[in-house]
């Protein structure tokens, strides 16, 4: 077989990586990325560029170029703190539009703008208007999985690993008992089950997570009594209530790390169980899990050839960009809560208002 660029100076390059990644990808496909990588890498180099890489980017991505690698949190602080001169977002869009909302010096690219985001797509800055008249004095809070345009109309944006504790903070600084919580109405009732906050929530639901059922759950304890089960809180309520634990990305990774051994479910998008692997080799991964299409879309090829063409940069308003960077900046501004307590069971079933009914 022609080396296709997988020369000697490239495997040495690319070794260590390699065996990172050696359990999820086959040497056939090592051959193909590996060239890439050591090409994107030196391109980052000399555009002084660095790659953040949600922990949905398949395993060539996360562990061959991404510089940052987290959830959406981790992302957005890396944006805001990095002092590189470009930002590649190896993540969906709305992380991107962060991303530059945060750095509006810095030059973000994204490698496919195709990569949506159903929870993003769900609501719109003239609903959330609408919201505000009909409700003018409860402060709204957006998940990080919405447009620029949306963030820009709200008070205050969370993720799914500060979420409670930025519906309580809201609260307390409103001095009200009752918060909007937007768009996606599984994360409002797995974070009204953790708070006494009445939440009012919007009809939105991640197309990845929403596929999951309490059923699910059930027969993967019977197939694996032994194995531990991790859902991602835009996973309906019930999925949560019957798992042993929940959280965002990250804390799921941190939650897998200090377990160490044993079997795990991770009711979640399929790469994350690839991506621990290599940080978890005591822990036996069994799917099942989703796409999501929209994360797929970021391939090596898109990132290489956006560093090389300066495709596709990702901009916003700049007084769209100023009101909703108030917004992200006040969450960031909250101290990161610990990983560890995640979405705890004992008090899930809580009931939230539907803005819609
Ligand atoms: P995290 O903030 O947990 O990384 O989630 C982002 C996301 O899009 C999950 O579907
Ligand atoms: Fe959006 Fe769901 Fe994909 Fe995350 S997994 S980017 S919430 S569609």
């Amino acid at each position: 077989m022609a080396d296709g660029g997988f020369t000697a100076a490239v495997e040495r390059e690319t070794s260590a990586i390699w065996d990172k990644v050696k359990e999820r990808v086959s040497p056939l496909e090592w051959r193909v990325h590996a060239p890439l990588i050591a090409e994107i890498n030196a391109l980052k180099r000399e555009r002084n560029a660095v790659i953040l890489a949600h922990n949905y980017m398949t395993p060539e991505i996360f562990h061959g170029v991404g510089d940052f690698v987290g959830d959406s949190l981790g992302l957005a602080r890396e944006a805001a703190a990095c002092d590189a001169a470009v930002i590649v977002q190896a993540g969906v869009l709305f992380m991107a539009e962060t991303s530059k909302v945060l750095a509006p010096d810095k030059t973000v690219l994204i490698p496919d703008l195709r990569a949506g985001c159903s929870l993003a797509s769900s609501i719109t800055a003239a609903d959330v208007r609408l919201i505000r008249q009909r409700h003018p004095t409860l402060p709204i809070v957006a998940y990080v999985n919405t447009t620029a345009e949306v963030k820009a109309e709200v008070d205050i944006c969370c993720t799914s690993a500060n979420a409670v504790q930025v519906v309580e903070h809201a609260a307390r600084e409103w001095g009200v008992d009752t918060v909007i919580l937007l768009p996606d109405e599984h994360l409002s009732r797995n974070v009204a089950a953790q708070t006494r906050v009445r939440i009012l929530a919007w009809k939105g639901a991640c197309e990845v997570h929403q596929r999951f059922d309490a059923q699910d759950v059930r027969d993967m304890r019977a197939a694996y009594p032994d194995a531990e089960i991790l859902a991602h809180p835009e996973c309906p309520a019930d999925v949560l209530a019957e798992a042993d634990f929940a959280g965002s990305t990250a804390a799921m990774a941190d939650h897998v790390a200090r377990k160490g051994v044993g079997q795990v479910v991770l009711l979640t998008e399929c790469s994350m169980a690839d991506n621990l692997m290599a940080s978890a080799p005591g822990v036996q991964f069994l799917k099942p899990c989703n796409l999501c299409p929209h994360m797929k879309r970021i391939t090596l090829e898109g990132i290489r050839d956006c560093l090389v063409t300066g495709r596709h940069e990702v901009t916003v308003d700049p007084g769209v960009a100023e009101r909703a960077r108030l917004a992200v900046q006040r969450m960031i501004d909250l101290p990161t809560p610990p990983q560890g307590r995640g979405y705890a069971r004992e008090r899930l079933g809580a009931a939230v208002d539907l803005l819609w009914a």
